[in-house]
């Protein structure tokens, strides 16, 4: 799916740091484009995996650039020597997760300013794309400094704005592309390698700061548009009334927009909680009220508490009841279950006693390491084996898979026939004439 323009010149050598969905994603778009890329992370299971031509993650089109890819322009690498040496423009995109008081523990970033400052070898421009707190680029600088005084580089805030199942797509057709620098060479380089034939949508270039605002900024709309429609869901089941109607109704206004109005079991995913906290944060650190954003991540907290409320009605007794979990990843088309809500709910109803058969397309394996097979805990190889013997459906996910499924010959293998969808994807009149008890969100 290149987007490479062949007329464009490559003069650029690029490293990528950090081979995880950012990582990755950018550097074998990069190298699709025609950039050497040098791709390099500290875990050397990981590039031994790459090296062999897979991906150690699940992210539609991924492993297919790769293999295009690998050996022509893009090489993995182990060696922190290797790609800061050899690289021109360094995309930084390790992991920032959250500490516990909310903050993201800026270690990872920290690590890679001071590898830097030991191999650094003429003039660099390093790029954050990772999503740090506002002034992460000036301690990089002053990492950097602190230990080669002499190094001679730039630090540019070029945020990534990629959603984890569409990364490839969102890469190469972004609706924009945020640039942030503090030098005209910074600026340049970035426009060339951002330039209107590659890349055709609006450049914002400003300075760095508003860059990694512009970041956070635009994570916590998000995930407060989607708690805003939580909260609308609530009120409508309570009135009888259908919250995709109304989120259709007032998406269709062009001020408001319909994406991110998907009402449901909330927001999860390795950004969304991570940003929100750390936003939040940042707004504490300069005494600005940020309350708005703490209701959001509060309303989104109690979107377990909704679901599991909606089961235990729905079955009466949950102890010693047969539970099917469909869907286990934080969102459809990708293995990552970080901050899924399925794993809150796995946690509260083996609390109650329930048993679970868990059944995800893709996440599965993940999944295990956290909830390994038990006597309570049984993974499925498919749908109708996770529905054998069960007494009802959690739907936690809205895989594709799950929307075409025989619904008919799902409910010959249930012992009573209940569907609790946490992401709305059946049409209630249909599910209910071929027998179902059916428990969406924020419908009569
Ligand atoms: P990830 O955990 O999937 O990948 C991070 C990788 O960095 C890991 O493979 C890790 O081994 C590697 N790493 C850590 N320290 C290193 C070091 N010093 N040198 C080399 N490699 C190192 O993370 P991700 O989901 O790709 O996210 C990366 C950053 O991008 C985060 O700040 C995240 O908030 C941001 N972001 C993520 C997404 C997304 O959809 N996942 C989208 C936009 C922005
Ligand atoms: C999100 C943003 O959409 C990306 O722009 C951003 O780059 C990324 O975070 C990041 O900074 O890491 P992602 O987490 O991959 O991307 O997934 P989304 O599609 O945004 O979904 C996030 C969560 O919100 C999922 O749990 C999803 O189920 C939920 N969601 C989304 C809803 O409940 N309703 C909606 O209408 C939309």
């Amino acid at each position: 799916m290149s987007a490479g323009d062949s007329m464009v010149k490559r003069n650029y050598k690029l490293g990528v740091v950090g081979a995880g969905y950012v990582g990755l994603t950018t550097a074998s778009a990069f190298a699709d484009l025609g950039y050497r890329v040098i791709c390099y992370d500290s875990d050397k299971n990981k590039i031994e995996l790459l090296r062999r031509g897979k991906s150690h993650i699940y992210e539609p089109g991924i492993e297919e650039l790769i293999q295009k890819n690998y050996g022509k322009t893009l090489f993995f690498s182990d060696s922190p020597a290797e790609v800061y040496s050899e690289s021109d423009v360094i995309f930084v995109c390790v992991g920032t997760p959250s500490l516990p008081d909310g903050r993201p523990d800026l270690s990872y970033i920290e690590a890679c300013a001071i590898e830097i400052s030991k191999y650094l070898n003429g003039y660099k421009l390093i790029v954050e794309k990772s999503t740090v707190p506002i002034r992460t680029a000036e301690w990089i600088e002053r990492t950097i400094k602190l230990y080669n005084p002499s190094a001679d580089f730039d630090i540019a805030s070029n945020p990534e704005f990629l959603r984890e199942g569409t990364a490839i797509r969102d890469f190469f057709k972004p609706d924009r592309i945020v640039i942030g620098m503090s030098s005209e060479r910074a600026k340049k380089i970035l426009l060339e390698i951002y330039n209107e034939k590659d890349f055709v949508c609006p450049k914002v270039v400003t300075d760095v700061k508003t860059a990694e605002v512009i970041k956070h900024a635009s994570n916590s709309f998000l995930a407060l548009k989607i708690s805003y429609i939580n909260m609308i869901a609530d009120f409508c089941e309570k009135v009888g009334v259908d919250v995709d109607k109304v989120a259709e109704g007032i998406g269709l206004d062009k001020r408001i927009g319909t994406a991110f109005l998907k009402a449901g079991i909330g927001w999860g995913g390795s950004c969304f909680p991570k940003d929100v906290k750390a936003f939040i944060k940042m707004g504490e650190e300069v005494q600005v009220d940020f309350s708005l954003l703490k209701v959001a991540h509060d309303i989104n907290e109690r979107r377990i508490a909704v679901i599991l409320d909606k089961i235990k009605k729905a079955l009466w007794v949950v102890k010693g009841k047969v539970i099917a979990i469909w869907g286990l990843a934080f969102k459809p088309d990708t293995d990552d279950i970080r901050e899924a809500p399925a794993l809150k709910i796995i946690s509260e109803l083996l609390k109650e006693g329930a048993k679970l058969n868990l059944y995800d397309p893709k996440a599965m394996e993940n999944t295990k390491q956290i909830f390994p097979e038990s006597e309570s805990i049984r993974y499925a190889e498919n749908l109708e084996k996770s529905v054998t013997g069960a007494h009802a459906i959690v739907i936690a996910t809205e895989w594709g898979e799950f929307k075409s499924a025989d619904l008919r010959k799902i409910r010959e293998l249930m012992i009573t026939p209940i569907i609790i969808d946490g992401r709305n994807i059946f049409e209630p009149a249909k599910v209910r004439e071929l027998g179902y008890l059916y428990f969406p969100i924020g419908k009569p």
